[in-house]
């Protein structure tokens, strides 16, 4: 039990929050971000902050690689080429891109779309744990190996780890006033699945099979009928 002497909770990391507090605790963690400036150690190809996109009360959250000239442009995730096919699935889920929220590991582009070193990944990383601290997701769908990696500690191949529930668990140690102290130890289920940019490359009847099966676990999860 709280006693005055206590300060209160920030309200984005209870569990009741409302949207406007998760709303507000996300907007302070994006001003938070770009004082910080985290990408400022090392080489990007940026104008824009890509930070996320969508509810901030979202049951499902989707989180992907690093930013692209496209979504460099908008300031918004995944809106290219790899960015349609995401709007596709999640249709296909019976959701719509309002009702879920889209992350990436870096925030910013990196020159020539180059994949995040593991050194980028962990300076941004906690950034995104204070994103999945503040909306609670039910289950968190990784796009591919370096948002895989990152939220499961794992260095295995995407070929093994998708298709299998993980859990993410909110990892201490970080500054407050990043990842929420109330969401340290949260669990939050993990279905990582090919990266949208991966399946386009390779558009394969058995890579869309795949990606489609991950994707009805999680439905079944979150009790989702297909569109
Ligand atoms: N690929 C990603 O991983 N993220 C985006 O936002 C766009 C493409």
């Amino acid at each position: 039990m709280r006693t005055t002497d206590q300060p209160a909770p920030s309200p984005s990391a209870t569990a009741n929050a409302t949207r406007d507090d998760r709303q507000a605790a996300l907007d302070a963690l994006r001003a938070k971000y770009e004082q910080d400036a985290p990408h400022q150690h090392f080489v990007t190809a940026h104008t824009n902050i890509v930070f996320g996109d969508g509810s901030p009360n979202a049951r499902l959250m989707f989180v992907g690689e690093a930013p692209g000239a496209d979504e460099d442009r908008e300031g918004v995730p995944f809106v290219g080429r790899a960015g349609q096919l995401l709007n596709k699935m999640i249709q296909a889920m019976g959701l719509s891109r309002e009702a879920v929220y889209i992350a990436n590991v870096l925030k910013t582009r990196p020159p020539g779309n180059a994949t995040p070193t593991s050194e980028e990944a962990r300076t941004c990383a906690p950034y995104l744990f204070g994103q999945i601290g503040i909306i609670r997701p039910e289950v968190i769908v990784t796009l591919g190996l370096p948002a895989s990696r990152l939220l499961l500690d794992s260095t295995e191949p995407m070929g093994r780890l998708r298709a299998k529930w993980r859990v993410f668990t909110v990892p201490e140690g970080h500054d407050p006033d990043i990842v929420p102290a109330d969401s340290v130890g949260q669990e939050v289920m993990v279905m990582p699945t090919y990266h949208p940019a991966f399946l386009l490359r390779s558009y394969t009847k058995e890579n869309r099979e795949k990606v489609w099966s991950d994707l009805q676990q999680v439905m079944e999860k979150l009790g989702l009928q297909p569109a």
